[in-house]
């Protein structure tokens, strides 16, 4: 059965959320605005769940054409009367709806509790996926029994309305949220309850946009239960992977500088037969590290070293992907400046990413900045030192030869001689494209690179 979906996302992962829907759930009548993404999809809740680059999920219960208020209360209570709750029909179908896939939830969690007793009496260390998103099932059954009772037509509610624009001058969130839950109790006759109500309704009224929604799980989507040391947003993390050029299957992959590792664990789990190194010189983050990939059994997958992004231990062209959230601000603050360090952190991720491999970066405005001028001012003093660079670059796709095949191991230097005695090779990397996130506080973009054969490879 086709289902109205819409999910929340962070500015900048709209047009990859609307790429996720279609591409995962096979999505159709997917529409993206500023913050959200709406689409029909008859997957199951569980694979709905899934999803890496929303933030929440929600049932559509309305979307109208926006909405303008005169002052006049009354009046004002008869337009969202009107044009924020609609047909009271299409909201008591998305209410059984709603109901239906509350079960289906509880459903996949018992499902999930079986299998990690099953896992668990054969001693096994699967995680157990469906508890990643999924309320406490106490929580659900407790709903669920509720529901059941009395509430299967008039369920109790609370109204949660975001506003902004011209709207937001004259009326305030809650004074909405209010007008909004009395045209619902009036038009459908559920039951307002503020503090523990079965159904949150969610509005938004913008100067382009009117919605309506029932979330469906409790947690965020984007809240992931395997981390349990949060490094970069999870979404983000996800976004670095996905806007890698190709698929990373059968490939090695390095973060050099990990983190607690919200990076591999992304992309771990998004390539499930490719080989994952992360490096840091922080210990404590290691151990962080360590703990995320136990508690999302990924801990066989990824391999953790102590070691600095400036010296990669590994051979020339042995990775196939380098994806590395460099840090920024107070944060992370490294002894280094980063924007100094930069130059020769690019050489040597540069350096042992293969001939046709990937480069995948997550920078400040400053240092994409500093990226873009270091890898012009490289290529300008390399061009001038060829004597013959029209030829020097050639098609990624048509550089397979034995030292470039990926490889399925890894061995690390002891020495890092190979670093030291590298030339600058910036030319070689050839951009993609950029891609501007938001961090919450602060922007960010994501850097997309292929490592491109050049004349000095080939010697
Ligand atoms: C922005 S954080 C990475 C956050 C990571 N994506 C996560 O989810 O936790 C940058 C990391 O780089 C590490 N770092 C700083 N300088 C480094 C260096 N020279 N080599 C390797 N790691 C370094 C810091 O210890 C920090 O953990």
């Amino acid at each position: 059965m086709t289902r109205h979906f819409y999910c929340t996302a962070g500015a900048g992962m709209e047009e990859l959320l609307a790429k996720e829907v279609q591409h995962k759930l096979c999505a159709t009548q997917v529409e993206q605005i500023p913050g959200r993404v709406f689409f029909c999809c008859n997957a199951d809740l569980y694979t709905v769940t899934q999803l890496k680059s929303a933030e929440r999920l929600f049932l559509l219960l309305h979307k109208a054409e926006p909405i303008s208020l005169p002052k006049n209360p009354a009046k004002a209570a008869a337009v969202i009367k009107q044009r924020v709750v609609g047909d009271p029909d299409i909201w008591k179908q998305t209410l059984l709806t709603w109901t239906a896939l509350q079960e289906e939830l509880q459903c996949s969690q018992q499902r999930g509790h079986k299998r990690r007793r099953e896992d668990e009496e054969e001693s096994l260390t699967v995680a157990d996926e469906s508890t990643h998103t999924l309320t406490s099932s106490t929580h659900l059954i407790k709903r669920q029994n509720e529901m059941d009772k009395s509430c299967q037509h008039t369920p109790s509610f609370r109204v949660c309305c975001r506003c902004s624009g011209v709207i937001a001058r004259s009326y305030t969130s809650q004074r909405l949220s209010r007008i909004i839950g009395m045209a619902i109790k009036e038009h459908l006759g559920w039951k307002v309850d503020l503090r523990e109500p079965v159904l949150e309704v969610n509005v938004y009224l913008s100067d382009d946009h009117c919605v309506a929604g029932i979330p469906l799980l409790k947690h965020p989507l984007a809240s992931r239960s395997y981390m349990k040391h949060n490094g970069l947003r999870s979404t983000i993390a996800w976004a670095m992977t996905s806007l890698c050029p190709k698929q990373l299957n059968d490939c090695v992959i390095l973060d050099p500088m990990c983190g607690v590792g919200a990076v591999l664990l992304e992309a771990a789990q998004e390539y499930s037969n490719a080989v994952f190194l992360g490096m840091d010189t922080d210990t404590s983050q290691l151990q962080k590290a360590t703990e995320n990939l136990k508690a999302s059994g990924m801990e066989g997958r990824v391999q953790l070293l102590r070691s600095s992004a400036m010296e990669i231990p590994l051979a020339n062209g042995v990775v196939d992907a380098v994806l590395c959230d460099v840090p920024f601000g107070r944060k992370f603050s490294c002894s280094s400046d980063m924007s100094t360090a930069l130059p020769h952190l690019l050489r040597e991720m540069e350096r042992v990413i293969r001939v046709g491999g990937h480069l995948v970066l997550l920078l400040s405005l400053q240092l994409s900045a500093q990226l873009k001028k270091t890898i012009c001012t490289h290529k300008h003093d390399q061009h001038l030192n060829s004597s013959d660079t029209n030829n020097a670059h050639t098609d990624p796709s048509s550089t397979h030869n034995d030292s470039t095949a990926t490889p399925k191991t890894l061995t690390f230097n002891k020495s890092n001689s190979e670093t030291s005695k590298t030339p600058l090779l910036l030319s070689s990397l050839q951009a993609q494209r950029t891609h501007k996130v938001s961090l919450g506080s602060t922007d960010a973009f994501i850097h997309t690179y292929t490592k491109i054969q050049t004349q000095a490879h080939s010697h």
